[in-house]
């Protein structure tokens, strides 16, 4: 079993994204049943943080339940908007996610970028919104299989955080998630050595742009088909400090396995 003090005292984050899946009521059923499933198996938030990010239309029920209950369970949103307020149809600020106690925002997922054509100055300008409003950006970064064989492993991800990063500073808390987007619901995950190959980049642009100290205490996180059977051979790699699932995410007894990996996969 590997030492919770490992890796820099970076706690590792096991984060789940439900994209556009359950409702606020299948969200409270869902919720109740992880956190009651963690407790039996006697899991502590301060080995390894579980968070969940479901649609906006949950937030308010899931943040009730997490404060009534006093669950050891983190949750933010999906996306936010890089406006605090005013004419944007559609959007949902930073101030609102606040007040509804969002420890994280996710900022930049692949089908953010592609679907909504989010370019990079959208994703500095959101990243830098959510640390205004206090809330820890999750800024993801990843390549097409395209750019992959065009420019290799790492270019596109790294000039991708390195864009995310303008309006960030070395006092700011933050988690990167590299999510090749080859790898996303595809069944094809990276192997831990691609994730670590990048992820040591990444770690060396947080280094480069932020400062050591940023550097060594930021999480950053592996995403693309991440299961309760790979998951550990992440987790072994120095430079991957948790992941960003999806699918697995949304079953239950696949997500506390993953959130447990310390358990069963070393
Ligand atoms: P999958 O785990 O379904 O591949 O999705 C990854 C993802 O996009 C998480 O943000």
């Amino acid at each position: 079993m590997v030492e919770t003090t490992y890796k820099h005292n970076r706690t590792p984050l096991i984060a789940g994204n439900w994209k556009m899946n359950l409702d606020h009521l299948q969200a409270i059923a869902f919720v109740q049943k992880l956190a009651w499933s963690l407790k039996d198996a006697g899991h502590s938030s301060s080995d390894v943080e579980a968070a969940i990010f479901p649609p906006f239309t949950d937030l308010r029920s899931v943040q009730t339940l997490v404060a009534a209950d006093k669950l050891q369970l983190a949750y933010g949103a999906q996306d936010v908007s890089q406006h605090d307020s005013g004419a944007f149809t559609g959007e949902v600020s930073g101030a609102f996610l606040a007040q509804l106690d969002c420890t994280y925002v996710i900022i930049g997922h692949s089908e953010r970028r592609t679907l909504h054509a989010e370019s990079d100055e959208v994703v500095a300008a959101k990243t830098a919104s959510a640390i205004k409003h206090g809330i820890v950006p999750i800024i993801c970064v990843g390549e097409t299989a395209e750019d992959l064989d065009k420019h290799g492993p790492s270019a596109v991800p790294v000039a991708q955080l390195k864009a995310a990063l303008a309006g960030v500073t070395s006092a700011s808390d933050i988690v990167v998630a590299y999510e090749p987007v080859w790898a996303i619901g595809s069944g094809q995950a990276a192997t831990p050595e691609q994730a670590e190959a990048v992820c040591a980049a990444l770690r060396a642009v947080l280094d480069e742009t932020l400062g050591s100290d940023v550097a060594s205490k930021t999480r950053i996180l592996y995403g693309g088909s991440v299961k309760s059977t790979n998951i550990g051979g992440f987790m072994k790699q120095p430079n991957v400090d948790g992941a960003l699932v999806g699918g697995a995410s949304l079953d239950l007894a696949e997500f506390a396995s993953i959130i447990r990996f310390q358990k069963h996969a070393f």
